[in-house]
């Protein structure tokens, strides 16, 4: 085995040029001039957007990305499809693949599929020489560290008593970044996690972060801490969102604001005043997941109580949704049946281009249910993304031609004018905080809608004078004065 001591990291390799592993290294790229940072994919389009020259179609949508792609691609980081070299010739190897929810088979609904975990460490057992330092970047259940050495060590094919034998390190380091502020939690972080044993190995990692953040901001803990603090920092975030979102709907029983419970709470240092908006409910990729994830290791420990205190958190987001969907049929007059609505914003949050999981999949599905006609805007996300989230697992034949539709085809369309979303609306419903809702005329916008028409914010970012002042009848979360 190579001795490490005096080893230094020339070249990084990174499976999986998503949401984490693209911002990722391009911020490390950045940084640290000196290394050469590599991220592969087996998604081809994906790399070709991430190489292509017009940066406006970068696969990622994120402020300030597209300024560090252009100074970095080419001189020290790389996009590409060849795993096989890059592995070989990397002294550290990032796993940055996706960790969904098992949709079948034993935990399905709540286990992490870690499929494609396995795949990547099986192709750094064959493809790695001399010896590398494995980091798990993505968000894993407890112990996979354990897996990932265990497939590393037992997994390699065609090495015999002459040939020097590849060896292995397995690192703990969770990404806690947000999309749409990625670029500044990079550079900024609250604090980086290393999760290990071998201290050689870690002051490698170390060593890279170290090149911006503070020492004092870099914490080591063993792996399982380290695997089980990530789920844990989701699921503290994801419950503040519940919590405060349960408030909203007796604020609105009694007459309370939830801006000021907020803001009377949030005062308290022991509370803090961050991720007390309330709103549509959480989306994005992760808190579902992971909660899901965490409840199915308590019930997997026996620690059922456990897992029913932490499913709670997304049984109430679940509610949240439909409740919205709920109230704006009553406001309607209890039918929305052919009535158009406008829906502006699908993204799960502003600043991101990412649907996964977005209150708006689930609220739009519930008014189409009910037979409502949506104009669906949104400044960023793709008409073609909106109709793979509308359309997930209900697809149906039942036309002449006896071609594969989609169940809402005809009920919805997209615009990406704003302006034109409001003729003969009988509702705005604003479910992405993007900056341009919160400066919409509607004054003018009033004149072109049906009457009595609505406006249902769920984000807290309409001037409510101004609506009222456009003669528009308004529904504001957590709104119960
Ligand atoms: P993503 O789906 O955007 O990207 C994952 C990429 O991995 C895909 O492009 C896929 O093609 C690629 N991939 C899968 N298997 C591969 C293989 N064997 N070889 C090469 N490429 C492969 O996912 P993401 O949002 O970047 O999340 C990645 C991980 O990071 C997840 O565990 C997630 O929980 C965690 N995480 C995500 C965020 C976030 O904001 N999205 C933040 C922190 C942590
Ligand atoms: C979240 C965490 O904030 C990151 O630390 C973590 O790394 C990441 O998950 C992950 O593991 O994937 P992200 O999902 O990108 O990041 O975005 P958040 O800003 O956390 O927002 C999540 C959801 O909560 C959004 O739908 C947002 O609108 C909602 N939210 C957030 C509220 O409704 N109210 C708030 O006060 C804050």
């Amino acid at each position: 085995m190579q001795e490490l001591n005096d080893r230094k990291i020339n070249k990084v390799c990174c499976i999986g040029a998503g949401y984490v592993g693209g911002p990722t290294m391009v911020v490390f790229a950045e940084k640290c001039p000196d290394i050469n940072f590599h991220v592969v994919d087996i998604n081809k389009d994906k790399i070709k957007a991430w190489n292509s020259e017009n940066l406006a179609k970068l696969p990622i949508y994120e402020p300030g990305l597209d300024k560090l792609v252009k100074k970095c691609r080419g001189r020290n980081l790389f996009f590409s499809t060849d795993l096989e070299i890059n592995i070989a010739t990397a002294d550290m190897v990032f796993i940055s693949v996706n960790t969904p929810t098992k949709t079948k088979g034993i935990g399905a609904g709540k286990a992490s599929n870690l499929m494609y975990v396995e795949a990547c460490a099986r192709q750094v057992a064959k493809y790695a020489k001399n010896h590398t330092i494995v980091v798990e970047k993505s968000t894993l259940p407890v112990r996979t560290a354990e897996v990932i050495k265990t497939i590393l060590e037992e997994a390699q094919d065609g090495f015999n008593e002459n040939s020097v034998k590849p060896t292995f390190d397995v690192l703990s380091n969770p990404e806690f970044l947000a999309e749409g502020s990625a670029i500044n939690d990079l550079s900024k972080p609250d604090r980086v996690l290393i999760g290990g044993s071998n201290k050689v190995a870690i002051k490698m990692l170390s060593s890279i972060y170290k090149k911006w953040v503070p020492e004092s901001k870099i914490l080591h803990t063993n792996l399982w801490s380290s695997e089980l603090a990530k789920l844990t920092a989701n699921a503290f975030l994801a419950q503040r969102i519940s919590s405060i979102n349960s408030i909203a709907a007796l604020c609105e029983s009694t007459g309370a604001d939830i801006k000021e419970v907020s803001r009377a709470i949030g005062t308290d240092n022991r509370i803090g005043s961050k991720f007390l908006e309330s709103g549509p409910g959480f989306g994005g990729s992760c808190f579902k997941k992971d909660i899901l994830n965490l409840v199915y290791l308590s019930s997997h420990f026996g620690l059922p109580e456990v897992a029913d205190f932490w499913e709670g958190v997304v049984k109430m987001n679940s509610w949240h949704q439909h409740r919205i969907s709920r109230l704006i049929v009553q406001k309607l007059f209890g039918t929305i049946s052919g009535k158009k609505i406008a829906i502006l914003g699908f993204a799960f949050k502003a600043n991101t281009n990412d649907t996964r999981e977005s209150a708006a999949i689930q609220i739009c599905r519930d008014l189409l249910e009910e037979g409502a006609n949506l104009i669906i805007h949104d400044p960023i996300v793709e008409k073609t993304q909106i109709e793979i989230d509308l359309d997930k697992n209900d697809l149906s034949t039942n036309n002449k031609e006896n071609k594969i539709i989609s169940k809402y085809e005809g009920s919805w369309d997209f615009s990406r004018n704003i302006g034109s979303v409001f003729l003969d609306a009988h509702a705005v419903i604003i479910l992405t905080e993007w900056d341009i809702y919160s400066s919409i005329d509607w004054i003018s916008s009033s004149k072109i809608m049906k009457k009595p028409g609505w406006v249902f914010d769920s984000r807290l970012v309409v001037d409510a004078e101004a609506v009222k002042n456009a003669n528009l009848k308004l529904w504001r979360i957590g709104d119960g004065t």
